[in-house]
């Protein structure tokens, strides 16, 4: 959409002036008289004027005086009652989309009058606008080749009057770049997109950022009895690799913390293996690495803007779920690296297995603070709960209070969903301890934590976030583009650690 944006210095005359009213309500005074010519005000007494969230009428102002902007626009902030920052993505969504449209280049944002006038926080308000605009930047045209006709992006600058509004949209777009980073990975396709690119790519930022990063593969998978990863990997030629990322602050008293640590399925493409998917149910597998690339992306957050008190340990899952004579197959039995045997009845089920050489590992070796992985596990729960909320699973108050605040604040929603010692029996085996996978197709996204949590110690405070709903759109909605990936726990996991 823009080339890329940025906030001005807050001096120079822009060619837009952006400003905002409620649902309902004319603007505030303060608002009013930001426009001396009473076009704004004409404009705001326009039927089409309604204050929807998003909905945008625009003003022309005549008799140019110095400092007059061509246009105004006058963008809805929605109904005041339920009015929060989190709006504030959609709502610059929809100003960026109109400024790309127009093609001009300055804009000189004054929504704060409007903010104040309902008690808003005004600088997380800036960080959602800052969020928004940087999210609604990202590139979607990488892949596009010779036939395709490259649109003129321009570079947006917006200049504000309100400090703490221009902090928040800074802030908001530097975290906007990690959830892109994100998105970008996702977006790549599976033939370009391998273990060994992921690593490649977790690599590159660990050198960017001086944090460490150690690859285990090869070889190294079978002495560290990463099963899941083994036998999920093996029908590929893209051979599968552990990455393990780890930031530690510089200096101060909690550098030697007990770090958090951050687990992500990383399925550079899902075909199912033998139990294959069918009906065209393959198609877009290629995000089925979203939760890893999501781990990526916070820790790039973490880096670079968060630098949080607590180290932060990332463990990514990298494999591809594909079919050849080696391939792993239903009936087979494997062994954990905590003893535990998996009976596989689906090849399907693969995230789990993945993930639990994962979570083996952080209980055993990395003393963790807590736990949160993040995984496209389950098409159950986008039956359950669309794309409207993350599936939830999480026994620990406390961490579940950490995820939900930073939730609320991130506008990632997380729905809480029961993970009953009798979801854990039902996933147990006749021949070995237990399924990957229960045939009777009850609970599958609880089914899929219950089978995690035979992998994390006992006392070890987890959280398991199924993102299969809220990894991507399919429409456009928000700062999002039609079918593109949303990068959905970046934030939340910044969020999270800003305040630990
Ligand atoms: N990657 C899929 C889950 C998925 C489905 C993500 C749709 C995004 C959209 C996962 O590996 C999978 O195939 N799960 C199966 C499990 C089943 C075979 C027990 C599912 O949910 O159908
Ligand atoms: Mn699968
Ligand atoms: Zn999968």
């Amino acid at each position: 959409m823009f080339q890329s944006v940025k906030v001005g210095s807050g001096r120079g005359s822009a060619s837009v002036l952006v400003v905002g009213h409620f649902q309902g309500q004319s603007p505030d005074k303060k608002t009013l008289d930001l426009d001396a010519s009473g076009t704004l005000s004409a404009a705001a007494k326009r039927d089409e004027a309604t204050g929807d969230l998003g909905r945008i009428v625009e003003a022309f102002p005549t008799g140019k005086g110095r400092g007059t902007p061509d246009r105004i626009i006058l963008v809805g902030l929605g109904s005041k009652d339920t009015f929060g920052p989190n709006a504030m993505r959609d709502v610059a969504a929809a100003v960026g989309k109109r400024l790309a449209v127009t093609k001009d280049e300055s804009a000189h944002v004054a929504l704060a009058p409007a903010l104040a006038s309902v008690k808003a926080d005004i600088g997380r308000c800036g960080q959602s606008f800052g969020e928004g605009l940087g999210l609604l930047s990202w590139p979607a045209d990488e892949f596009k080749g010779s036939a395709s006709k490259k649109n003129n992006k321009s570079k947006l600058t917006v200049d504000t009057d309100d400090k703490r509004f221009a902090d928040g949209v800074n802030h908001g777009l530097a975290l906007a770049e990690s959830a892109n980073f994100t998105r970008t990975l996702s977006h790549t396709p599976p033939n370009i997109c391998t273990p060994a690119f992921i690593a490649s790519e977790a690599q590159k930022l660990a050198r960017k950022t001086g944090m460490k990063c150690t690859v285990i593969k090869g070889d190294a998978l079978e002495r560290e009895r990463f099963a899941g990863l083994i036998n999920v990997g093996k029908a590929s030629e893209n051979a599968p690799c552990m990455v393990r990322l780890e930031y530690r602050p510089k200096g101060g008293s909690r550098s030697s913390a007990k770090p958090a640590v951050l687990v992500g399925k990383t399925m550079t493409y899902d075909s199912g293996g033998l139990s294959l998917k069918i009906n065209n149910g393959m198609r877009g597998m290629k995000r089925d690495k979203d939760g890893g690339c999501a781990v990526l992306g916070a820790m790039h957050a973490i880096a670079t803007v968060i630098k949080p008190k607590r180290p932060v340990v990332a463990l990514l899952a990298c494999a591809e779920n594909s079919i050849s004579d080696e391939a792993y197959r239903p009936d087979d039995v494997i062994t954990f690296r905590n003893g535990v045997t998996v009976e596989v009845t689906n090849t399907d089920a693969e995230g789990r297995l993945v993930l639990a050489d994962g979570l083996c590992w952080a209980c055993e070796k990395e003393d963790p603070a807590y736990i949160i992985d993040l995984a496209t596990l389950t098409g159950g729960v986008v039956v359950a709960l669309g794309s409207v909320y993350c599936g939830m699973f999480c026994e620990d108050d406390k961490l579940r209070g950490k995820v939900e605040a930073a939730a609320d604040a991130t506008g990632e929603r997380v729905w809480r969903l029961p993970l009953h010692q009798d979801y854990l029996d039902h996933m147990k085996s006749e021949i070995a301890d237990i399924l990957n996978s229960n045939p009777d197709r009850k609970a599958h996204p609880i089914q899929g934590a219950a089978f995690l949590a035979y992998f994390v110690e006992k006392g070890v405070p987890w959280c398991h976030l199924d993102i299969a709903g809220v990894h991507a759109v399919e429409g456009e909605k928000g700062p999002f583009v039609k079918g593109s990936a949303t990068g959905w726990g970046v934030r939340l996991l910044a969020e999270l650690l800003d305040n630990d």
